[in-house]
């Protein structure tokens, strides 16, 4: 297994180009089996994950090429073969699930391995199947698939979400863009890669009123054409990078970042003492002056500060000057990150949902283990500041969320490399 090796090297200063968000590629592909017409997107990011979707696809007979080294994928899905999502891929991606709606709603019939759980929590999909039961979906889970019919297609219904759940907001979307008559999703999940999904939808002829806020209106329509769509600008990867001249100090300037994408996560910035200034081609980030100051963190659903942010906006209050506190509101244990940041000296308390981060001086690099995306990444964030070397394994979790890290990192001037594993 590869590994990243990264030096503490000062301040960093130029340009990182961000890339078209994973989590709405993820929820964008499946959508080609809305129709039997073309869906083509662009801005895709170059990512496992995506290939692992893409293996999904093509699994079920759909045409899915990757063009333009990957940022262009041209899918069809005319001629399925076949409507089951098999175990082995699906267990690779918990966003597998996200072909169930689509399928259910364009051939009446799905067959689904359930996703099981991963590091940063047991991540059921009873909302998914709720919601789609409320749309005259009839599920039976059996041997750990979802074998779900609709005879005589989905039809329009309502249903209100108990909690915000982006993967289940997005599984009912789709479906209900095919069902017959009016489906009304309230407590919907109102994060932009929801939005991004509805503009593509419309385009291809869907009729959907509310993105971006808590409740959606969906109009069933006979069947969507083929369309083009951009991918979104990903906003974890956006934030992720913005942490980078914070930690090390410097100037850096993020091509395509949208400050409405980050809005809760700058306002913390801002408390902490890193400035955002908007430009014409994204956004610029510096530490204000002297040290990070420490601020409190609870993570939220969309428009609140984002859980994919969390382990790193950690990296950063390790060394801040005092206490900050960190609330886990969205997963049940997504501080896997801590101990691993604690080899290199920080001092964080974990108990339950909430972390207590005593900033250090400094950081001292140290072997570590990735464990789950988000705290690969974080990790990698400590030892561009930490004295001496970070070594970080086991990255093919970062590989899933981050394209090219270690280049778009040298580019600014850190002293980052990939060891190749095994
Ligand atoms: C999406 O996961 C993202 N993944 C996650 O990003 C992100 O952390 C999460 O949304 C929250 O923003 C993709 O978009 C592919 P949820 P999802 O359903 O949809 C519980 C990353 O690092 N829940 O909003 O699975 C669930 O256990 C990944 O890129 C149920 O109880 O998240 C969690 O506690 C990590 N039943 C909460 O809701 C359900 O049926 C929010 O989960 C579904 C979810």
């Amino acid at each position: 297994m590869d590994s990243i090796l990264v030096t503490g090297n000062g301040a960093l200063n130029g340009q990182i180009p961000i890339a078209g968000a994973k989590n709405a590629c993820l929820t964008l592909m499946p959508a080609t089996l809305l129709s039997d017409e073309p869906l083509t997107l662009t801005n895709a990011p170059r990512l496992s994950d995506i290939k692992t979707m893409t293996l999904l696809l093509q699994s079920l007979g759909a045409e899915v090429s990757s063009l333009q080294d990957g940022k262009v994928l041209a899918m069809s899905s005319h001629d399925l073969t076949s409507h089951k999502a098999e175990y082995d891929i699906v267990r690779k991606m918990r966003a597998s699930i996200l072909v169930l709606g689509p399928l259910l709603a364009r051939y009446g019939e799905a067959i689904v391995s359930l996703p099981g759980g991963c590091a940063i929590g047991a991540r059921p999909v009873d909302l998914h199947l709720k919601a789609l039961e409320a749309m005259g979906a009839e599920l039976d889970l059996r041997e750990g698939y979802v074998f779900a019919k609709a005879p005589g297609g989905l039809k329009g219904g309502t249903y209100e979400f108990p909690i915000v759940s982006v993967g289940a907001t997005e599984n009912a979307l789709m479906a209900a863009t095919l069902a017959k008559g009016t489906t009304v999703l309230k407590n919907a999940a109102r994060e932009p890669e929801i939005v991004d999904l509805a503009q593509c939808l419309r385009k291809m002829g869907a009729q959907i009123e509310g993105e971006g806020t808590s409740t959606l209106t969906i109009q069933g329509v006979e069947r969507l054409h083929g369309a083009t769509h951009p991918v979104v600008t990903d906003r974890i990867e956006l934030g992720t990078y913005m942490l980078a001249p914070a930690i090390a100090g410097g100037e850096v300037e993020l091509l395509g970042g949208r400050i409405d994408l980050v809005g809760a996560f700058c306002e913390k910035l801002d408390a902490a003492g890193v400035s955002v200034t908007e430009t014409p081609t994204g956004l610029v980030v510096a530490r204000k002056n002297g040290r990070i100051r420490a601020v409190d963190v609870m993570t939220e659903p969309f428009p609140g500060f984002p859980t994919d942010l969390q382990a790193q906006m950690m990296a950063l209050l390790c060394t801040a000057e005092g206490t900050s506190v960190l609330e886990e509101k969205i997963f049940e244990n997504r501080f896997m990150h801590a101990p691993e940041l604690m080899r290199m000296g920080a001092k964080i308390d974990v108990h339950g949902g909430t972390a207590k981060v005593t900033g250090v001086e400094r950081l001292k690099g140290a072997p570590v283990m990735a464990t789950d995306l988000r705290a690969s990444v974080s990790l990698i964030l400590a030892g561009l500041a930490a004295e001496g070397e970070t070594q970080v394994n086991r990255v093919y979790h970062l590989d899933r969320g981050y394209e090219r890290v270690e280049e778009k990192l040298s580019a600014v001037g850190a002293k980052i490399e990939r060891i190749k594993g095994s």
